[in-house]
């Protein structure tokens, strides 16, 4: 199974598998990973689901849709380049290893 790895604020590291199709914000909150809250349960309007992908895994995500570019502007920690929600980035096979830090803080 596809594995993800979150990185806390604080550096510590956790990796998890990821069944193909789940988001990574769903990982996470089963997980018991701290610090992704996932408020709205992946409808896209709570941004509490932050996240900051590594540079190199960027390629193999989709640009993120009009409404989550749209929710990204409501993070609490601010908005950088490489942003998104963690309840849109579903694990494909490529994306095994994906690397994301998670974003402090998230409400
Ligand atoms: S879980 Fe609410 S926007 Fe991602």
């Amino acid at each position: 199974m596809p594995r993800a790895i979150f990185i806390s604020p604080d550096g510590a590291s956790a990796e998890v598998d990821v069944a193909i199709g789940t988001s990574l914000m769903q990982a996470a909150t089963v997980n018991g990973i701290e610090g992704i809250v996932g408020d709205c349960g992946g409808a896209m309007s709570c941004a509490t689901c932050h996240v900051f992908v590594e540079e190199q895994y960027l390629p193999l995500l989709d640009e993120p849709s009009p409404a989550e570019a749209q929710m990204l502007d409501y993070t609490a920690a601010p908005r950088q380049p490489n942003s998104r929600l963690s309840c849109q980035l579903l694990m494909t096979e490529e994306r095994d290893g994906i690397t994301v830090r998670i974003a402090d803080p998230q409400l």
